[in-house]
């Protein structure tokens, strides 16, 4: 935090978490990278010296594994993957400084280095470890890629780590019967030095301890960090496990062949490596002066007593990586350590963890293949946002509503509906001067422009936007109360209406230069072209007079509730393949064990049992109850429930049912031997091609019915009410035919 004695213009380096090379980005992923751009752009607007830097996140076995099987090297699908996330962060106007790549030799170096000075210090350990070994892959397994046998509720394929049945967690040697998730083959245990950082040393407890104090973390994280840390006399924190054996897509330990760094080591060295690499860059990059070596100075930003800031943004699911190994590895091996973490929240989709078969787990490229604005999403985000580690909710609903009714409905109101007065009646000249202080037009810029300052440093960007809102909301009642329609027609009415549509438009100057930040595109052209500035806007901009606009162009239109709906669909997985264990580890890869992490978003989702309404094959529509919803049937215990064998159903063939009206044919796998055929009454709503490969629920003890085309062999469920549709269930993603729901 920039404090009294701090010189201006700041110095401030700021990181993003590193993504993955082995996934797309989502919509989760941009609340962090909107996060950390708009804050960086405020800084840069104020004239800080603020370098923003990231890259993508490249090593370890899911990648390695996953190149393998698309039959490329992993350099190559790392460098495909490099070019689709720079895209999808141009897309959203997330601006880097740089965007580098963990695989780089500046990383490698620096993740040398560091171990080297580690080492020195004491603080490696190698000790050698038992774990499970792959002996057709010849490859020690991470736990992800075990299954086996639950040893709690024996549900069959669970992974290595927990129980998706039962929510158990375990070591994977307490599976039974377990099987490489990579071959199938039985996995051997095998013994293998492993290199150890030793975070349970003195030194590291102490200096993290103090850390904690500095009010480098959000209280959230401190207090996290205390119960990691344990109190004062306690030792909880075990040593970190930092190397993996061959085959390893990473980089190699310095004198110790065929032993590699686990991802986690050379991931936030990232950071390091990333800036590095802006810095020898040829200015303008460099951001300073003429360039070339040295217009950028890494030790002044790395050094230990740097009078820098260096800030990395995060998701409160990391953490524990950055707020426990990073300082310890930067502080011993001497380089500088954070100025703070700014840890955020979770997104969810309409109240739920994204998903694929809901069509939720939306891709930053599908959102702009839809023609979506991705200023929409970041004014979004931004409404959303704190300074605090709370989930956030995009609802999809909210999203419509608010960028129609406040964005475009508020802020670009003011504009469309002022200009055409003065462009019209006086030649697009502004002028202000002598208007009288009616209450609504606030003449306060400056106290609000410190205001939302102060708003943007602290990541308070709900309240910006919140501040800034109501100040259109007085422009806009402004406008209402000064009929400047009625005012056009007199013309000794026209001083009268030139000043006042004036200052409506001064203040929307005023407002567009503190949400510059969070809409860039949209504001640039404002001050290019509105205003005629021929720049973007700077923060002094908001304290300027205003002298002219030029005629009123579209600015930005209402978002269409059908590009959301074709956004869920084109998101929607009907074809759910079986969670292949490559895509599965990396879902999960950034959860952390061990030690668990108590703020990681898993935990337990409820299981959706049966909708109301019909439940036959032949749906009928529920009559009665409020809203087209039938009443509650007559209550029935436990055991008359649990008579039902409802199974997670997988549907591998659908088709049409000749001289059938209303039927389709299912065949339906419930991992059984044979799978079975049911006919369903929903031909009307379902496309039998979309049905192919999609996951539902059955009732698989249903006695078995003739009907004119055969025999059915149980029932799928389905949802329907008062009003039209009909709507067949899914079970969320990873559950597997024949798994029983209960
Ligand atoms: N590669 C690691 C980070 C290494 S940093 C030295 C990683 N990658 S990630 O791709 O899984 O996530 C990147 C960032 O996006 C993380 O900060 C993570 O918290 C954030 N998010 C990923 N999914 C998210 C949501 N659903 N919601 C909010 N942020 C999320 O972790
Ligand atoms: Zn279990």
């Amino acid at each position: 935090m920039p404090n009294k004695t701090q010189a201006m213009p700041r110095k401030i380096l700021v990181t993003s978490a590193l993504p993955y090379a082995n996934g797309s980005i989502h919509l989760g992923h941009l609340v962090e990278y909107i996060q950390t751009d708009i804050w960086v752009r405020f800084q840069k607007m104020q004239g800080n010296e603020c370098h923003y830097v990231c890259a993508d996140d490249t090593h370890g076995t899911p990648i390695m594994l996953r190149a393998e099987k698309e039959g490329i090297t992993p350099e190559q699908l790392i460098d495909r993957v490099w070019h689709e996330h720079k895209a999808d962060f141009d897309g959203f106007h997330v601006e880097f400084d740089h965007y580098g790549s963990t695989n780089s030799s500046e990383t490698k170096e620096f993740a040398q280095e560091i171990y080297r000075r580690l080492k020195a210090a004491d603080l490696i350990e190698v000790r050698s470890i038992e774990q499970f070994y792959d002996p057709v892959k010849n490859l020690f397994l991470p736990d992800r890629f075990i299954k086996g046998e639950c040893p709690k509720c024996h549900a069959k394929d669970q992974y290595g780590d927990n129980c998706e049945a039962c929510g158990t967690t375990y070591a994977p040697t307490e599976l039974i019967n377990p099987y490489s998730a990579v071959s199938g083959a039985q996995p051997e245990r095998r013994n293998s030095d492993h290199y150890f950082f030793k975070l349970s040393d003195k030194r590291c407890q102490q200096f993290l301890r103090e850390w904690t104090r500095s009010e480098t973390l959000q209280p959230e994280a401190a207090n996290k960090m205390q119960e990691w840390l344990g109190a004062e006399d306690e030792n909880k924190l075990s040593d970190w496990d930092i190397s993996r054996d061959a085959p390893y897509f990473g980089f190699e330990i310095p004198d110790a062949p065929g032993k590699y760094f686990y991802v986690w080591l050379d991931a936030p060295v990232g950071y390091m490596g990333s800036f590095k690499q802006f810095c020898s860059l040829p200015s303008p990059a460099g951001g300073k002066g003429s360039g070339g070596e040295g217009a950028l100075n890494f030790d002044e930003f790395w050094k230990p007593d740097s009078n820098t800031e260096l800030y990395h943004f995060i998701g409160k699911d990391i953490l524990y990586f950055h707020a426990l190994f990073w300082p310890a590895m930067l502080q011993h091996a001497g380089f500088r350590t954070p100025t703070k973490l700014f840890a955020h929240g979770f997104l969810t989709v309409n109240g739920e963890k994204m998903s694929k078969s809901r069509g939720t787990f939306i891709t930053a490229d599908s959102y702009l293949k839809q023609g979506l604005n991705p200023e929409y999403l970041r004014y979004y985000y931004a409404a959303k946002l704190n300074g605090t580690m709370e989930d956030i909710d995009l609802s999809l609903e909210d999203f419509v509503a608010r960028v129609n009714s406040d964005l475009v409905g508020k802020y670009i109101n003011i504009a469309s509906r002022t200009a055409g007065f003065i462009t019209k009646h006086f030649n697009g000249e502004i002028n202000y001067d002598q208007v009288d202080n009616l209450p609504v037009f606030l003449q306060n810029d400056e106290s609000l422009r410190q205001e939302v300052g102060k708003l943007y440093e602290a990541r308070e960007y709900a309240q910006v936007i919140r501040r800034i809102m109501k100040r259109a909301d007085e422009l806009n009642v402004g406008f209402d109360t000064l009929k400047p329609w009625v005012l056009a027609k007199d013309p000794n009415n026209h001083l009268l209406l030139q000043q006042r549509c004036s200052l409506i438009l001064h203040e929307f100057k005023v407002i567009s230069v503190l949400l510059a930040p969070i809409l860039p595109v949209l504001t640039e052209r404002i001050a290019k072209e509105f205003f005629g500035l021929g720049r973007k806007f700077v923060w002094d901009d908001a304290i300027k007079i205003t002298e002219r606009i030029n005629p009123y162009e579209h600015l930005m239109t209402r978002v269409d509730q059908k590009q959301i709906d074709a956004m869920i669909e084109a998101n929607k997985e009907t074809l759910v393949p079986p969670p292949s264990p490559v895509r599965h580890a990396e879902a999960q890869q950034h959860q952390i064990h061990p030690p668990p992490n108590p703020l990681s978003p898993k935990g337990g989702e409820a299981v959706e049992i049966l909708a109301s309404g019909g439940t036959s094959t032949v749906p009928h529509f529920a009559k009665g109850g409020r809203g087209g919803i039938s009443p509650v049937a007559e209550t029935i215990s436990i055991d008359d429930f649990s008579k039902v064998d409802l199974r997670v159903a997988k549907i591998v063939n659908a088709e049409h049912v000749e001289g059938a009206e209303k039927l389709l044919k299912l065949t339906l796998d419930i991992g059984e031997e044979k799978p079975r055929t049911v006919f369903a009454g929903i031909k009307s709503v379902y496309d039998p091609e979309k049905l192919k490969g999609r996951m539902t629920v059955m009732v698989a003890n249903l006695a078995p019915r003739k009907m004119k085309f055969g025999l059915s062999e149980g029932m799928v469920l389905a949802a329907s009410g008062e009003t039209p549709g009909l709507f067949i269930l899914s079970p969320d993603d990873g559950a597997q035919p024949g798994m029983r729901i209960k």
